[in-house]
């Protein structure tokens, strides 16, 4: 007799035990460098105050023709060239971002339709700098359960076109940029070992982005008068909030997975202040070099730190197959998250015919879009003609 339980199991999921492992990296950041020198040519501030304070020494703002999805787009064919996969073959794309260029629709729909990824669901994830990490747990949990075996994670920002210029607090520390992993279905042991995602609303107004749908510039006028679409941040209760949830992350996800710190490589941490990361070092005891930091050329990209400092970390062979890492991100909402990884790939090999099929597939994009809608056209029109229904109905 079939038991309740096996009737209610989605058909999708397979009892097997499949376990999530990163296959593909990869970045992308704008040419454009914008030095501290340059900040202080446009607003009352110096390097020396703001490299004491944050660590930053400079950062990458989009050009004109850059946008979130075109930076995200990049980084995931990065990512996507380390791996045997083709677009066709991914299930999921997540994009983590608190700079796309609508509300609706997602930017992962463009990065989907980009790269030809036919047979894949996208969505946003609003999460602030956390956001990388929240994609990350839902993919690994998608995976895990056996309903997908694919997916693209992607943190992508262009952070510089919400910076409130008049705020030299806040201005100094942001850039634009784009990371991507690819995560993939195996059954060896290893990948994505542990997760943590948690928030805290109570601290929903120390960091944020308001938009016109917000009361308080529905109920305000004239709206030029308010930030709308400007970050505002409570950089005290912020820096706070960070030093201290840092370390504590760090210590719930490796307890998590089993693990105590002994056994972890390194650690990549949301790149947002030198300072926090020296405080969570401190807290959790260890050395600051065990924190992967590259806060000084990038300052704070949000969603997209993590996986770019977690590109230059493999780029700088600190991190090797076999070796532990934490990631742990933490920001707006409030909202912080972590993850052990067990890192399993040695050097990448490019399948260089892989590669060619999925550059065409890239070049065919324009191709694509008229015959998709053209095809979308044809089906509507024949299925009326088959139903002998007047057109306007
Ligand atoms: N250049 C020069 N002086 C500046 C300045 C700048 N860019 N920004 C602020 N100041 C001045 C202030 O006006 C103030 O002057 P005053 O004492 O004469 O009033 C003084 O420096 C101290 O300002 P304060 O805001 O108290 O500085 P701080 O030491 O708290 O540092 C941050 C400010 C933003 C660097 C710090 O709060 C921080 O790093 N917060 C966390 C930010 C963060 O990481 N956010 C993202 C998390 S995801």
């Amino acid at each position: 007799m079939v038991k309740m339980a096996e009737l209610n199991r989605p058909s999708t999921v397979t009892p097997h035990r499949y376990y999530a492992h990163i296959t593909g990296w990869g970045m992308c950041v704008p040419e454009h460098i914008f030095s501290n020198a340059d900040l202080s040519a446009i607003l009352e501030t110096n390097d020396e105050w703001i490299r004491t304070r944050t660590g930053i020494q400079e950062r990458r703002f989009a050009d004109e023709d850059q946008t979130t999805s075109t930076l995200a787009l990049k980084a995931a064919q990065q990512a996507l060239s380390l791996t045997d996969v083709l677009p066709s073959e991914i299930d999921l794309i997540i994009v983590a971002t608190c700079t796309p260029e609508n509300i609706f629709p997602a930017t992962a729909v463009f990065v989907q339709h980009w790269l030809g990824a036919n047979q894949a669901g996208a969505f946003d994830i609003s999460a602030a700098c956390s956001g990388f990490l929240y994609g990350l747990n839902i993919a690994t949990q998608a995976i895990r359960s056996g309903s997908i075996k694919v997916a693209l994670i992607i943190g992508a920002e262009t952070l510089s076109r919400v910076i409130n210029w008049e705020d030299r607090g806040t201005a100094i520390l942001f850039g634009d940029g784009a990371g991507a992993v690819v995560l993939e279905a195996r059954e060896e042991e290893g990948g994505i070992i542990s997760t943590l995602v948690r928030a805290d609303g109570s601290g929903h107004d120390f960091l944020k982005i308001l938009t016109h749908n917000h009361p308080e510039i529905r109920s305000k006028a004239p709206f030029s008068d308010l930030k709308i679409h400007k970050v505002y941040m409570s950089g005290g209760d912020v820096f706070k909030f960070a030093s201290r949830i840092l370390g504590e992350a760090v210590r719930e996800v490796i307890d998590r997975a089993k693990m105590s710190l002994e056994d972890i490589r390194l650690i990549i941490p949301h790149q947002a202040n030198a300072r926090i990361l020296q405080a969570a070092a401190r807290s959790l005891n260890v050395p600051e070099s065990l924190l992967m930091s590259n806060l000084e050329r990038y300052g704070n990209t949000s969603a997209a730190s993590i996986p770019l400092a977690l590109c230059e970390a493999v780029r700088e062979g600190r991190i090797a197959a076999g070796d532990n890492i934490v990631l742990v991100g933490f920001g707006g909402g409030l909202t912080w998250a972590a993850a052990v990884v067990k890192w399993m790939v040695g050097e990448p090999a490019v399948d260089r015919r892989k590669e060619g099929r999925r550059r065409a597939g890239y070049a065919l994009v324009k191709v694509r879009t008229r015959w998709y809608r053209v095809a979308r056209f044809g089906r509507w029109f024949l299925q009326r003609i088959l139903r002998r229904r007047p057109l306007d109905e």
